[in-house]
């Protein structure tokens, strides 16, 4: 993996003192981070703002959340506050995380990064000067079955991991048709981008985070311009706009040798792998099977194949609630988290060349420069 030098570290704060957390963005995913950090016993919500303030109050009363702020530069003034939930509109992930972290707040930002390279690259150079905490909130990572296959990867079991192929196709699940979600300059692109960074960010954990070279892809809107294959998330605006892809398709090539296949969709005829998350790693030792909320790890002993299928325990307190305790740690003990800054870069340089290279017909090279 790249690096791009070393972030500037702070001063560790008293371990006694609950982290002081403002959320800025209050709707469909603001809501989840409210319910889960109030389960974190570390940390506190302690102010919401929202673009639309209706919904900014309706939060504060729901969580009992003592301050409201008209704007979100008001609340990074606040000096009690500690970190901020980034939850709003993908165009303006790189706008609040910068002014976040050079108000010397540690930031958990909403994926994808950015809507754009570029703008990834000026969150990287502001968080490397920063001395803060930046971890790209891929909740995944700490889904039960995941981390026990995670577990087994790193204690070698499943040999180099050459060949991944991991998607997420939905037949009918357009998420609010008309609004952000839909334009292209507002979300930066359709399933790829929201969908698929969460596959690939899972893909590149899993393989131990080698360095994406090159990718050679296609993006396909056969459902969205024409108003059909509309999901459950979020609300329609029937008299908006629709301009972004609802199925993407590439082949990444690593660092290392290896290669990842993403597969995704909003919407399409079919019922590949159940419409939900997948994900087939391939090693030299061993492979895992990831699919319909199942995890199975694949060998082959005395000249047989032998598989050995994974369980989450009863009282699972779920991946949200071990994310959210994992920036907290973070934070209080100054650690880069494994969802770092540098893997929502990377994301985001590997969803660009995709793009690009669907609209270009080439092979698409990954520019890493940062200047
Ligand atoms: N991790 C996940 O699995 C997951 C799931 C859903 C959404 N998301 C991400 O979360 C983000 C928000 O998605 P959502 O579904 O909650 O959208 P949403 O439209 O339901 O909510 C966004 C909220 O942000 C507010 N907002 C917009 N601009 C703002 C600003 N400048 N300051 C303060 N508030 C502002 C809006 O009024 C709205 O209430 C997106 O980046 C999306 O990709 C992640």
């Amino acid at each position: 993996m790249q690096q791009h030098g070393k972030r500037r570290k702070t001063q560790v704060m008293s371990t006694n003192d609950k982290i002081q957390i403002g959320i800025i963005g209050a709707g469909g995913i603001g809501n989840v981070h409210l319910q889960e950090f109030g389960k974190v016993s570390e940390a506190q919500i302690v102010a919401v703002t929202d673009a639309y303030q209706p919904m900014a109050v309706e939060r504060a009363k729901q969580y009992n959340i003592p301050k409201i702020y008209n704007t979100y530069q008001e609340l990074l003034q606040d000096s009690s506050i500690d970190a901020v939930i980034i939850a709003v509109p993908n165009e303006s992930h790189a706008p609040i995380a910068i002014d976040a972290l050079q108000a010397g707040k540690h930031v958990l930002l909403e994926k994808p990064m950015a809507i754009n390279a570029a703008s990834a690259k000026e969150i990287m150079k502001t968080y490397l000067k920063s001395g803060k905490v930046l971890m790209m909130s891929h909740q995944m990572r700490w889904d039960s079955l995941n981390m026990q296959v995670k577990e087994q990867i790193d204690k070698g079991a499943l040999g180099n991991i050459y060949n991944v192929k991991a998607g997420w196709m939905r037949r009918k699940g357009i998420p609010g048709w008309g609004t952000w979600f839909t334009r292209m300059h507002k979300a930066g692109g359709g399933p790829l981008i929201d969908l698929g960074v969460h596959m690939l960010d899972l893909s590149l954990h899993f393989m131990g985070s080698p360095k994406p070279v090159s990718v050679f892809g296609t993006t396909y809107a056969e459902f969205g311009p024409k108003k059909r294959g509309i999901g459950t998330w979020g609300k329609p605006d029937w008299d908006g706009f629709y301009d972004v892809e609802d199925l993407a398709t590439a082949l990444i090539k690593l660092d290392n040798g290896s290669t990842l296949t993403l597969d995704v969709s909003w919407a399409a005829h079919t019922t590949f792998q159940d419409n939900g998350p997948y994900i087939y790693l391939m090693g030299s030792e061993g492979g895992a099977s990831l699919r319909g909320g199942k995890g199975v790890l694949h060998s082959e002993l005395f000249d047989r194949t032998a598989d050995v299928e994974l369980t989450a325990p009863q009282d699972d307190e779920g991946p949200r609630v071990r994310m959210s305790r994992h920036f907290i740690e973070s934070i209080r003990n100054n650690r880069e988290p494994i969802a770092s800054a540098m893997s929502g870069l990377t994301n985001s340089l590997v969803l660009e060349a995709i793009y690009e290279s669907s609209r270009t017909g080439n092979v698409v090279t990954l520019d890493w420069n940062l200047d």
